[in-house]
């Protein structure tokens, strides 16, 4: 579902009130019949409807649905898309678009600008294209569909994502700076870097692991579990100070719609799968094992900072809004970036099982590439292209094995931890 921008210069104010008219018709219909469409934008002459109807119809804003019992139109993600970025236009906060950055299950990512030209980020949450590749869940999907559920769902993961990134941004956590939010879309700040899972080597992954990791603990003093810490969600930028020369790494964490307060039911599982995805990863990828165990759940928050779980509840994302998105997630199976891996994971399991993906699919999960240039090549990193399946943790390895043999997990080479894996530059 490519977002076309290059209609919307073309819509005049009566299309864009049909098209918000269409919208607000689906708050309570499936599919909006013609007349309440008409009614809706109170636009005097009917086939001045009919014209602009057939117009977004045209582009795909719309789409006709014959019913049994009527005729109507439904709005498309397309048609959700244009109004908000008709809402950020008019708010002054995105003035063009440009390309995509990046394509998740659940998200697209735009580069943007403001009117100033300070590069943005777009962030359109499309939470209802989940495609299930297993019949059974499909199944469920389908029953579940309706165009109400995705425009709200999508809405509130957008909205919950602004808000903790305002509050995480306030006291100081490495997140990119919120802009704006409108609908299913949430603009912010970009980082000009790359996902860690693109970087094949960092000269001290010791002080980058151990940084990380401290911010698992931070969040949790904080009333916080990210809940999809891995090396997706974990931007890496190298900053060189200019008197001494010296390089270091600065990780910007991002995508929060899978944050869990510490209250949670299974907080202390997902802020142990958070440390097992960073653990992992540079097992793997940079060869490093640290000898120190932990970081435990309750120790992390025995000093509590503050209760941005608390904060952000109160402020715009009630915790109703909060269950609703849980419940939402857990039946549709979304799981993050971690969970994408473990849904590949099953697939190869449901072997012998028909394919059945949906229309709406045309997102290849894990194409995200960098907005700069992937040759950038600098003394600390080295970036690759790569599309690689970890498989997530299994639970043992989140728990400690008390082992003898297990306790002294050898550290090997960075090479020989590519081999291993297979991994290719
Ligand atoms: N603010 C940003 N600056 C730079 N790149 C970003 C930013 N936000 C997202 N990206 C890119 O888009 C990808 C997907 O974004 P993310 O928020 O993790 O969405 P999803 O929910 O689909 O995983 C990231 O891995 C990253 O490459
Ligand atoms: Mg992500």
């Amino acid at each position: 579902m490519k977002l076309n921008v290059k209609n919307i210069r073309y819509l005049g104010p009566d299309d864009w009130r049909v098209l918000t008219a269409t919208e607000q018709g689906s708050r309570n219909h499936e599919v909006v019949p013609t007349p309440l469409i008409s009614q809706l934008a109170s636009i005097r002459s009917g086939s001045g409807v009919n014209k602009c109807i057939s117009n977004l119809a045209k582009i795909g804003l719309i789409a006709k649905v014959k019913n049994a019992k009527y005729d109507g139109y439904r709005l498309t993600y397309g048609g959700l898309d244009y109004l908000a970025l008709h809402s950020h236009t008019k708010a002054s906060t995105v003035y063009s678009v440009g390309n995509q950055i990046g394509v998740g299950k659940e998200s697209d990512i735009y580069v943007c600008a403001s009117e100033t030209g300070k590069q943005l980020v777009l962030k359109i949450h499309r939470l209802g294209r989940i495609s299930f590749r297993t019949v059974k869940a499909n199944r469920d999907y389908l029953r579940n569909r309706s165009s109400a559920s995705w425009m709200y769902m999508s809405r509130l993961a957008a909205v919950k994502e602004f808000e903790f990134m305002k509050a995480l941004r306030k006291e100081g956590f490495p997140v990119p700076e919120p802009v704006a939010q409108n609908r299913h879309t949430v603009v912010m700040g970009l980082i000009d870097a790359f996902p860690m899972r693109q970087i094949s080597n960092v000269g001290d992954p010791a002080s980058l692991y151990a940084e990380l990791l401290s911010l698992i603990v931070r969040l949790a003093q904080y009333g916080l579990i990210h809940g999809d810490f891995n090396e997706f969600n974990i931007l890496i930028e190298e900053k060189t100070n200019e008197e001494t020369g010296k390089v270091t790494l600065i990780p910007t964490i991002i995508d929060f719609p899978q944050m869990v307060s510490i209250d949670h039911t299974n907080a202390e599982y997902y802020f142990d799968r958070d440390v097992a995805c960073i653990k992992r990863f540079f097992e793997r990828r940079f060869g490093f094992t640290s000898d120190e165990p932990g970081p435990s759940f309750n120790d992390s928050i025995k000093s509590i900072t503050k209760r941005l779980d608390v904060e952000v509840e109160a402020s715009g994302f009630s915790k109703k809004m909060a269950k609703e998105l849980d419940a939402y997630m857990k039946e549709h199976g979304v799981d993050g970036d971690a969970g994408e891996i473990k849904r590949d994971d099953e697939d190869e399991l449901d072997e012998g099982e028909e394919e059945d993906d949906d229309e709406q699919d045309e997102g290849e999960a894990d194409t995200s590439t960098s907005p700069s240039n992937a040759h950038t090549l600098t003394s600390q990193m080295t970036i690759l292209e790569l599309r690689d399946n970890d498989p997530l943790p299994s639970l043992s390895d989140i728990k400690p094995q008390f082992h003898p043999a297990a306790s002294i997990a050898p550290s090997i080479s960075t090479k020989a931890a590519k081999a291993k894996a297979g991994w290719a530059i």
